[in-house]
């Protein structure tokens, strides 16, 4: 796929700066340390030059669209300058449109929403719920966790070779797991996809924040990312592609704004003309700041240079893989072999560990926020853990007490904020809590692990 692979001996840069730095939390065994936020995968902190930048733009804030005044057209353009933005850093096709909406889940729900009739979706089970679950009306077929990328492509040209040759079709992948961090084979699954007749969407929810994405390159029809983990926290997302199906497609959610026309018909029933632009699924106010702060981020990681961005977080990756590795107790979880290609983003098991109470420990003790359970991806997590993956478990809640062996795992995850000494921090927990134990008593309350103060 079309990933910047930067040599490892380029010069490692600085962490960007991101809000939340200087935060500190306490000990429960005493005194308070530099918060360690290590749960980028589910929100990244925002980026310093996102929360100056619309800092800057709120007094200038005013109603979209319809508003004559001047911090209304003012507010206007920036919206369609955000979107016009989005469609440079996504390197979108000049006739691709850019919806903006809430997140990475409701982008997927929005084209779930546009398929057209008799539409065949074609996902694996490896993939976040976000991407498994939004297809609900239509005929889905779950394919087999591939061990290897190659394995992956020859799955799905298997699976849209014994398909009805003549429908509409759609493959969802995942650019970047969410739980391995290991990269999919995004190219050539598009190429599988195309060959057969089918399309593709992108969830680069993982992806976006971590390597350039080029809907051109990896010939992707949409493409779906959330801003939240793209370092602008305000509450929007992005579905950018193909706009054929979406234009044909009933309004995501009806009301003004996705209306060009509204008028009464002589029968009392009403007349509706729906908007053909990005407009027809962005119905009510938009969410104006968010799409500006998702703007500002994609300035400014584009400005900072993905090349570089990534030599410092294969750099972090290394670090912390190299430091696991001398824990004998500590198994990394990973679909296609230690080796593979991944962003920032590692999932693990200590042998005789709870995960939530290791995770609980690592929070406590040492003021890093990790994540534990099955990060929204059951039937992944349940493979890579080797149990049963057609059972259920609640997000994030431990199945077992402190003490005993886990049935869930922890998620460590980093990016472009992230300091050397969070991870030397991490790496020198896990290494301590290994070898020595918790200095504390732990206890489940309301399915969480909990320091029992
Ligand atoms: C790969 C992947 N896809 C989709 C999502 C859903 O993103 P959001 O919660 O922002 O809708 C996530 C969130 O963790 C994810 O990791």
């Amino acid at each position: 796929m079309s990933v910047s692979t930067a040599a490892a001996d380029q010069s490692v840069c600085s962490p960007l700066p991101v809000l939340g730095r200087d935060v500190t939390v306490p000990l429960v065994t005493g005194g308070e340390v530099t918060y360690a936020a290590l749960d980028y995968a589910a929100s990244a902190p925002a980026l310093q030059r996102v929360w100056d930048d619309v800092a800057a733009y709120a007094p200038y804030y005013g109603s979209v669209h319809r508003g004559a005044g001047y911090l209304s057209q003012l507010s206007t353009d920036l919206f369609e300058n955000a979107r016009r933005t989005v469609a440079e850093f996504l390197d979108c096709r000049s006739d691709d449109q850019v919806v903006f909406t809430r997140s990475t889940t409701d982008s997927l729900n929005l084209l779930a929403a546009a398929l057209p009739a008799d539409c065949q979706v074609f996902v694996f089970e490896t993939e976040h719920h976000a991407s498994l679950l939004p297809w609900r009306d239509a005929h889905v077929t779950y394919l087999n966790a591939p061990r290897t990328p190659q394995q992956a492509v020859r799955t799905l040209e298997r699976a849209l070779a014994e398909r009805e040759p003549h429908g509409p079709a759609l493959v969802c992948v995942t650019g970047a797991s969410n739980v391995t961090g290991e990269l999919w084979p995004v190219r050539e699954l598009a190429a599988a996809a195309h060959t057969h007749g089918a399309r593709i969407v992108l969830d680069a929810a993982q992806l976006a924040p971590h390597h350039p994405v080029s809907v051109r390159e990896l010939d992707v029809d949409w493409v779906a990312f959330s801003g939240h983990k793209l370092y602008a926290p305000f509450g929007s997302g992005i579905l950018a592609g193909r706009a054929d199906w979406l234009r044909e497609a009933e309004p995501y959610l009806a009301g003004g704004g996705a209306s060009r026309k509204v008028a009464r018909r002589a029968d009392g029933g009403v007349d509706v003309e729906w908007h053909d632009s990005a407009a027809r699924h962005e119905a009510g106010s938009p969410n104006v700041i968010g799409a500006y702060a998702i703007a500002s981020a994609c300035k400014a990681l584009t400005e900072a240079g993905f090349d570089t961005l990534v030599a410092r977080e294969q750099h972090l990756i290394e670090k912390v893989k190299d430091g696991l590795a001398e824990v004998p107790e500590v198994r990394i979880l990973s679909l296609f072999g230690d080796d593979a290609p991944r962003v920032g983003v590692l999932s693990f098991v200590v042998d005789g560990w709870n995960s939530s109470h290791f995770a609980a420990a690592l929070s406590a003790e040492y003021g890093i926020g990790v994540r534990d359970g099955l990060f929204c991806a059951h039937p992944l997590v349940r493979t890579l853990l080797g149990s049963d993956p057609q059972s259920q478990g609640e997000c994030g809640a431990p199945e077992a007490a402190p003490g005993e062996k886990s049935l869930n795992a922890i998620r460590v995850s980093f990016g472009a904020g992230t300091p050397d000494e969070h991870v030397e921090r991490f790496v020198g927990a896990v290494r301590e809590l290994v070898r020595d134990g918790a200095k504390w008593n732990y206890r489940t309350v309301d399915g969480r692990c909990v320091p029992a103060v």
